[in-house]
């Protein structure tokens, strides 16, 4: 072992690992100590929670949690919890859900909530007898799982459909028992793959007994099993729509504003380093609410981008039209959510959100995190065709650069009140307030 290095790490309790490292590699900082145990929670059960979120956890990480109000969905109105440390998407949120407030509100619709995941195998004989095998054993292979899916049959859900399918064009021997799920309102991801696991067992002990596997002393091998996270029949669409003369705002006429707007949807959908953006702003709006609730972003995220490149180029996920006078802007996303499991019921934030969102079915969060996405790109789109973006953006940073030149309240209120009409940069904050305080 060399310096710096540990074993049995693990081992040690919260204040012996902060010790350590603050002695290999915070140059003895004693600060360091006192702020990783500022951002301990007062409350011990709370702290232990989130102690035990994760291995190896020194003190939480704070992100603010806020709320979007005012969103119209399917005619219930909505305060959309969001957690984020981005200066102005919830700002912007909020301005998209007042302007379509006004204009008819969101309309969202579950297109599919299968989900899906495989188990992989390496068989280098002979195909008909691989199908063969599948065949004579697929129904085995689905009751070796019936004690897993008892409770989620109770909820209506469970393995759907479990296929057999030859990918030996892409990789060569490959093949994979390709399974279908609904798993209501669990996002599914422990179901899905205790399931798969289950399966690939059952599937290596029978295929041991199979006479034309034994006779050619050939076997299929399970690789691995585990859950997409990509998942393209877990669909959900949500839609804004109005008359074109309705668009007219910030002194453009409505017309102008829907061609423009336009423009920049299509601009996105042949130019992948637009759609990248472009995306990332849709993705704004969805992992705030996605984190708020307690879900797993980065499967949303991995998942959200791959629907991006099903056409085999990355393009922008929103669309838009004008059609007989009538604007249209629409996304149609993947996202696999749940509203029980994982974390939905420990976190005591996350009950809340829960609570705010009138505790929503699965479908129902996935409505709301598609139209939070939407209203996002709404609002992105808005500022870039007409004012550009850094006006907004800025007038919301102003306070973190107020902040980290540590400025007194009465010195923000000034601050916020110049620059309302002035450039808003670092430099110029910095400068403003050094006129303030000589
Ligand atoms: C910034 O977080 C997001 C935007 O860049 C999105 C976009 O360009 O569409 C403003």
């Amino acid at each position: 072992m060399t310096a710096k290095t540990v074993e049995g790490f693990s081992k040690k309790n919260k204040e012996e690992k902060i010790d350590w490292l603050i002695e290999e590699f915070l140059d003895q900082d004693p600060d360091a100590k006192s702020v990783l145990m500022k951002y301990w929670n007062e409350d011990a059960t709370i702290q232990k929670l989130h102690d035990d979120f994760i291995e190896n956890t020194l003190s939480n990480f704070y992100l603010p949690f806020g709320i979007a109000p005012n969103f119209v969905i399917n005619d219930a109105v909505y305060a959309i919890p969001m957690v984020i440390e981005e200066s102005s998407v919830v700002a912007a949120a909020s301005n998209a859900a007042k302007f379509w407030l006004d204009r008819g509100g969101f309309k969202a619709e579950v297109l599919g909530t299968e989900k899906n995941g495989q188990v992989h195998i390496s068989y280098a004989g002979p195909k008909e007898d691989l199908y063969q095998f599948f065949a004579q054993i697929k129904s085995t292979l689905q009751e070796s799982i019936s004690g897993l899916q008892k409770n989620m049959h109770a909820r209506g859900g469970g393995l759907k459909e479990l296929q057999l399918k030859d990918s030996t064009e892409h990789l060569d021997h490959y093949y994979q028992l390709h399974g279908i799920f609904e798993t209501k309102d669990a996002m599914g991801a422990n179901f899905i793959n205790s399931c798969l696991e289950q399966i690939a067992t059952t599937f290596e002990q029978e295929a041991q007994v199979f006479a034309p596997f034994q006779r050619l002393n050939q076997f299929p091998e399970v690789v691995m099993s585990i859950l997409s996270n990509y998942v393209p029949e877990c669909l959900v669409r949500a839609e804004v729509t109005c008359p074109i003369r309705d668009l007219t705002n910030n002194g453009i006429d409505g017309e102008t504003f829907a061609e423009n707007f336009l423009r920049a949807v299509s601009i996105a959908k042949v130019e992948p380093r637009r759609a990248v953006t472009h995306n990332k702003g849709i993705m704004n709006g969805i992992d705030a609410v996605v984190l708020a609730t307690g879900n797993d972003f980065r499967a949303v995220e991995a998942g959200v981008h791959a629907y991006a490149a099903k056409n085999g180029k990355y393009q922008g996920l929103t669309h838009a039209s004008i059609e007989n006078g009538q604007f249209k802007f629409w996304i149609e996303i993947p996202l696999a959510l749940g509203t029980v499991g994982g974390l939905t019921a420990i976190h005591p934030l996350v009950r809340i959100a829960f609570d705010i969102l009138q505790r929503p079915s699965a479908e129902e969060l996935m409505k709301i995190a598609a139209v939070a996405g939407l209203a996002q790109n709404f609002a992105a789109l808005r500022s870039l065709i007409t004012t550009g973006i850094q006006k907004g953006h800025m007038k919301m940073h102003l306070m973190n650069i107020l902040n980290q030149l540590e400025a007194k309240e009465t010195e923000k209120e000034k601050a916020v009140e110049y620059f309302k009409d002035h450039t808003i940069t670092h430099r110029e904050v910095a400068h403003f307030l050094e006129k303030l305080r000589n």
